[in-house]
Order: C-alpha cells, then structure tokens, then sequence
C-alpha cells in the first residue's frame, strides 16, 4: 500500500478514483461542489435525482462524469452535516476502502478529510484512514493454499487531500499511522497463527528477527535461566507440556543513556488449554489467541522503533503453553515465585497471573519509570466490558488518566476498574502467601489484585485485553489491539519528556 498527502483540486487529481463526501440531505462537501461546477452540475443532477441521500456510509460509484478526466468518481454518505463525529467518519472511510476495493481502481484520491470531526484533528483522521486501509487490506487467510484474489486486487495507491496548511502534520501522522499499522499487522497475524506454529520457541524466533530488522536488543532465557533466578511460578505453568517456555527480552534504546525505562510486559501463553482444571471444548481453539499480550508487545516495539522513538523501552514475554500432562501442575500445589511469595495453585487455568507474575518481579532489575502489563487474563473482564474497551487497572491515577487518554486518541480505549484492598482478601490461603484465584464475584479486579502484590516496587497498570485482542465468530480473527493505545502512550511520552 502507497500513500501520499497532496493539495491539488479535485477536478486536477489523477486518480483512478476521485472519492467525495456528501451530507445528508444531498448536500455536497466542498470538493464535492468544486467537482460538480467542473462537470457543469453532472452530480448534483444525479443527488436530486434521488440515487444517494448522503446517509452515513452509502456509496455510490459513476463512471466517466462528463468533463472529468477521471475514470470514477465515487460518492461517500457522511450523514449529518451537524453531527460528523469521529464514529460518522470512520464509517464513511471504511464505506469508501470497501467499494473501492471492490471496482478496479489501483488508486483513488480521498476528499473525506476536509471535513471537521468533532474534538479531532487532522492527525487523528490521516492516522485512522491509514489504519483503516491496512485492515480492509488484511489477509487472514495466509495458511490457505490459494491467496484472496478480492484482497490482492484492490487499491494499491492512496492520495490523501489536506490543506496545505496540515501538509506537514499529516505527513507526521502517516509515518506514525503506517508504524503502528505494521505493528497491528504483525500482532494480528502472530495471534492468528495456531498454537502448533506459534509455540514460546516461535515467539522468541519473532523478536530475534525484529531485532534483526530494527535496531532492537533481543535476550531470550531458557528454561535453566529462570531456575536459576527461582521462577518457580512460570515454571510450574511450563512443566505439563514438551514446549519449552521462553523468557523473551525486547529492547528499544531510544532514549538518553541511563534514563529510567518504560517496562512492557506481555502474556505469552501461546495456547491456554487450562491444564489439569481443563477448559470445555468449546471455542476452545480460540485461547491461541492466548499470547496476544506477546504480540501486542513486540507489535509496539515495532512500531516504536520505527518511528525512532527518543524513549527507553522494555518488552518482557513470559511464554509457555499451558496443557495438561502426568507432569503438569495440579490443583492444590504450592510454588514458590521470583519473589519468594508463595502460591496456592487451586485452579491451573489462572495460569497467565502465574507467568506473569515472575516476569513483573524480573522487571525490578531495569528500574523502570512505568510498567504496564497487557494480558488475555480473565473471560470476567469480557463479562464486565464486552469487545469495546479493554480493563484498566492501576493505583496510580496519573498514569491511569495517561493510559485512557492514549486509548482515545488511538481509538483504542481502556475503561479503568477498581482496584481496592477491599478485594484483597479473596485472595487468601490457608497454606501459602496467596491464593491464585479469587472467586467468582469480580474475576479481572481480584486477578489484577494479584498482579499488585509483585509490583510494589514501581509505577505500574495492568490492561485486561481478553475482550478486544480478538473477534469471535464470523470475522474471528486478532485485532492487534492493544498497540494504537500503546504506541500513542509511547509518543505522548517522548513528546512531553
Ligand atoms: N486465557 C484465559 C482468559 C480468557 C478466557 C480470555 C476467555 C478470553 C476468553 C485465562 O487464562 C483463564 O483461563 N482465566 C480463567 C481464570 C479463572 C480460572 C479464575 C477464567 O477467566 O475463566
Ligand atoms: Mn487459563
Ligand atoms: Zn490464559
């Protein structure tokens, strides 16, 4: 995919595609009335003639307008005039990609940004026009042995009209859109690959070679590493099945030397059978998905080393299967971790607070500014907020209000949830330290409550990404969430250090 901002008037672009925006009811963008005197009213003859109303997302596709040396020219519903918001205009982008794609066009020249969307900038909309791009274009189907020929025709080439008075903003934003898109690109298809491909020895392969491609720091420790640094609770996790688990270190070095880091940490079960407390069958192939914390983390180092990002950053990936065999841990054992905190293991299907649990006591040793763990870790967070928002959970309310402001300029929002000692106490065991479930009642708060016994010792949130990393049913598939709302958390803070 090519992208290109330019100023040049409609009735002048060379595209194989002009597409223009038109507001209820029957009003014409700006561009849209240049269009029309060029072509001596052609379009709006066709608006009052009743084909297109301009309803939010309605497409309608002419050939060979008289005058126009243009091939098509496509008209795009942009709803109503007083009320384009940001929801208004990604319908109406998505509407756009998706009947271009299915014309001939190679390339189409975009008239959509002109208009002003509530509380956004022209930032905001080149960034979720490429992002939108990227996904229609998406090939989940890369096992299958034939390619979607629907997706390798489409458009190939997108011009992107802004005033020339944004030029320079929106060329920032389209280096900073195209980066995170390889960063979501990546993750979705990490977290599409099944488990028998995308085993913890996959995973690892992946960083080494980002830090091959970009200027990343890759360590992996092996499973006698973290005996030695006494990770007794990953292990446990690790030891029912014949992968071996991985500890995958990622570094960005963008920063000034000896300036404190940003610590990622990602949930790397690459696949979630529940071990010995056994899931249902059930949509059982779906906890592949299981490390999409992992990609959502290498995904953002991607994207931030791309951009050359002035910050130090961290990504650290537990990752192990999690399967039930005659050496897996059972219901009952107790397991020292890093920490020396002991744990009651009653259910081994709360196995990503196990793994991540030692890797959140590893990070201590890079004195981090802020850590932020993402992780698939409770289907009680898909109960309390659906597919919209992910959890977020932290006692820091500064860096609390961070996270929620990157998840909405992103468009990739948390929703915080409580994190009160209140709940602390489900938590209990008669014979360890803790317990490593607490109960039925609030299932993400008790296991983020479990999380925050290893992380005293810095500035830390948790995002519970079970409800968004992916889609069930007809479009099943990851999302790459949550790397928009990490990577802006990322550029917002090199722009304010
Ligand atoms: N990977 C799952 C969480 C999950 C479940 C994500 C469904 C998305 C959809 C996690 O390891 C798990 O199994 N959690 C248990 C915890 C319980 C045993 C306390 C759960 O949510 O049922
Ligand atoms: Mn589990
Ligand atoms: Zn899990």
């Amino acid at each position: 995919m090519e992208f290109s901002i330019k100023n040049t008037q409609p009735e002048k672009q060379r595209a194989a595609c002009i597409v223009v925006g038109v507001f209820e009811s029957r009003q014409l963008s700006a561009s849209g009335q240049e269009l029309d005197s060029a072509s001596q009213g052609y379009l709006s003859k066709i608006l009052a003639g009743g084909d297109m109303n301009g309803r939010a997302g309605s497409t309608l596709l002419l050939h060979h307008v008289p005058q126009l040396g243009n091939e098509r020219v496509l008209l795009v519903g942009l709803g109503k005039a007083e009320a384009f918001d940001s929801k208004a205009f990604l319908t109406a982008i998505n509407a756009a990609l998706s009947s271009l794609n299915a014309t001939g066009a190679s390339s189409a020249a975009l008239y959509l940004l002109d208009e002003i969307v509530e509380s956004r900038d022209i930032a905001w909309k080149v960034e979720q026009t490429v992002l939108a791009a990227y996904s229609q274009n998406f090939q989940p189907g890369k096992l299958k042995s034939k390619k979607d020929e629907a997706k390798t025709a489409g458009v190939k080439k997108l011009i992107l009209h802004v005033a020339s008075a944004y030029t320079k903003t929106a060329e920032k934003a389209l280096a900073q859109g195209k980066a995170i898109a390889a960063g979501v690109e990546l993750a979705k298809d990490l977290g599409n690959l099944p488990g028998n491909i995308c085993t913890p020895t996959y995973l690892a392969q992946q960083a080494q070679s980002l830090a091959k491609e970009f200027p990343l720091k890759c360590e992996i420790l092996e499973r006698k590493d973290m005996e030695k640094l006494g990770m007794g609770s990953l292990l446990a996790v690790a030891q029912g099945s014949s992968q071996p688990p991985k500890l995958i270190v990622l570094r960005h070095n963008g920063g000034k030397k000896g300036a404190k880091p940003i610590v990622l940490v990602g949930k790397g079960i690459t696949f979630d059978s529940g071990g010995i407390s056994l899931k249902p069958g059930a949509e059982m192939d779906e906890m592949k998905y299981d490390m999409c914390g992992a990609a959502s983390v290498l995904g953002t180092l991607r994207a931030a080393a791309e951009l050359k990002l002035p910050l130090n950053i961290i990504g650290i990936i537990p990752s192990s299967e999690n399967l039930p065999d005659g050496m897996a841990v059972k219901p009952g054992d107790i397991v020292t971790s890093m920490s020396g905190q002991t744990i009651e293991i009653l259910n081994t299907d709360a196995e990503g607070r196990l793994v991540l649990c030692d890797a959140l006591t590893y990070a201590e040793r890079f004195d981090p500014e802020v850590v932020i763990d993402i992780a698939t870790l409770t289907g009680a967070c898909v109960i309390a907020l659906g597919h919209h928002a992910s959890g977020l959970f932290s006692h820091n309310d500064a860096l609390a209000g961070e996270i929620e402001q990157a998840g909405v300029s992103a468009h990739d929002r948390a929703w915080r949830m409580p994190l009160w000692e209140d709940y602390q106490p489900q938590l209990d065991s008669n014979f360890a330290d803790i317990a490593n479930i607490g109960g039925r009642a609030g299932g993400s708060i008790t296991a983020a409550c479990f999380l925050s016994r290893f992380t005293k010792k810095y500035n830390w949130a948790h995002l519970d990404i079970a409800g968004t990393a992916w889609k069930s049913g007809k479009e099943k598939g990851g999302t790459g969430r949550p790397v928009g709302l990490l990577t802006h958390f990322l550029t917002a803070r090199a722009t304010s250090k």
